[in-house]
């Protein structure tokens, strides 16, 4: 199985080889990024990795998009269009308008997706031409829901991925003492905006006893009051954090500088670590990056969708009747039984009221954000982001329509 990574020059990278060198079922994995000065730094550092583990599989790197794709069975496609610069941005201009600066949320998230998603596009129709027939593009770009809903809807065979609810498997994993595998929860929502509803280990739901137990453990983690927790009855993932805590963030953000600069100081100690050609294990530092298990999600992920494993893994797919209150091609991110045929949801119940409401208004938002960020235009964008719950009001909408197309003027080609 060829797999190709397309943004193989991220400094993640060596995270997602470690992975491939530990359990990944590949005969070739190929690096592809424009930025070849990147690549000489990761292709080499991931080769040596894959050494140190004794894997047999080949690596290569190339900075030409078509010949890495050619005969892919996998693409990956985990790029950052304008890099930390523009993460930087989406994470300050809302500020000026009292919202929150985020990649994924908000008016940022809208900034990403609008940046994003006609270069995803162009690489899902490049490997369309080229790829083996019947490849999977797995989707780790954010906003992964936006970006995933449309690869769908433009026809492509793909999978949106995201670590949050491998990263609390793995938490309650802990807490239960049991092997993370045991556990299979009841994940719920859109990507960074879900919730665990069941963690269900042998059979049994364990979530009453967790937050019955650990409920401050458990709150710490996804840095949210306990109260919404033991009320709720969930786990929400620390996305929602912009949501139940909107203001104190902004406060918070207002007087600390923006993670794009921390992320941008990290990239480059560790490129040169990289670079040293005795290193061959993914450093400490890598784990100061928010990507924990982004290795296992994803080779587990490709490992069901190669090996047809049927295992359960949490991710974005259509709607299709799971969550009865959204659309049927709105995607959702939830956990799926993974076979080669794809993703197929798990039974679960309806949304109850606390979730409902929410989930279908930034879902409303994620459709109308697809169609700005592939039709582009000022008054698409302005209708994403009126219709986002952390925006909502017309002057706050037109003033930041204005400033995310200022700031993004130089990636949008009809700006
Ligand atoms: C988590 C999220 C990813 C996000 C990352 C940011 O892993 O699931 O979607 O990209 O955090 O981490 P960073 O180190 O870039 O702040
Ligand atoms: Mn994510």
């Amino acid at each position: 199985m060829k797999v190709a990574v397309v943004g193989g020059g991220s400094t993640y990278t060596p995270e997602l080889v470690d992975g491939f060198a530990r359990s990944g079922p590949f005969d070739e994995l190929v690096l592809i990024d424009p930025a070849a000065d990147r690549l000489a730094v990761i292709g080499p550092f991931a080769r040596r990795i894959l050494a140190r583990h004794g894997h047999p599989g080949r690596l290569n790197w190339t900075d030409d998009l078509d010949a890495g794709l050619t005969d892919a069975d996998m693409v990956v496609i985990q790029l950052r269009v304008g890099g930390q610069a523009a993460r930087i941005s989406d994470e300050t201009f809302p500020l000026d308008c009292g919202c929150v600066g985020q990649e994924t949320t908000g008016a940022g998230g809208l900034a990403k997706a609008m940046r994003t998603v006609p270069v995803v596009l162009d690489i899902a129709r490049r490997a369309r031409e080229l790829a083996a027939p019947g490849a999977w593009v797995v989707a780790f770009t954010n906003p992964v829901g936006i970006v995933t809903r449309a690869l769908l809807d433009d026809g492509h065979r793909a999978v949106g991925l995201c670590n949050v609810a491998i990263g609390l498997q793995r938490h309650v994993a802990g807490l239960l003492d049991v092997r993370a595998g045991e556990v299979v929860l009841d994940h719920v929502g859109l990507n960074h905006l879900s919730w665990e509803r069941a963690v269900t280990v042998g059979g049994t739901d364990r979530l009453p006893d967790l937050l019955a137990e650990h409920v401050g453990a458990l709150a710490e983690q996804v840095r949210l009051p306990s109260r919404i927790l033991e009320l709720t009855g969930t786990i929400p993932s620390y996305y929602l954090r912009y949501f139940y805590c909107h203001d104190e963030v902004v406060t918070e953000q207002r007087a600390t500088p923006s993670r794009g600069q921390r992320v941008a100081d990290i990239e480059r100690e560790l490129l040169a670590m990289y670079a040293d050609p005795l290193l061959d294990t993914k450093p400490a530092l890598l784990g100061e990056r928010g990507g924990a298990y982004y290795s296992e999600a994803a080779v587990g992920l490709i490992a069901s969708l190669a090996g047809d494993d049927q295992a359960v893994h949490a991710v974005n797919v259509r709607n299709d009747g799971t969550l009865p209150n959204l659309a049927d091609d709105a995607v959702v991110e939830v956990s799926c039984r993974v076979g080669a045929l794809g993703a197929t949801p798990l039974p679960t119940a309806p949304l109850g009221p606390d979730l409902a409401g929410l989930v279908g208004h930034v879902s409303g938002y994620e459709e109308l954000a697809v169609q700005a960020a592939v039709h582009g235009g000022r008054d698409r964008v302005f209708r994403a982001l009126l219709a986002h719950p952390l925006v909502g009001q017309f002057d706050l909408a037109e003033q930041l329509t204005d400033r995310l197309l200022a700031e993004n003027a130089a990636h949008l080609a009809w700006a």
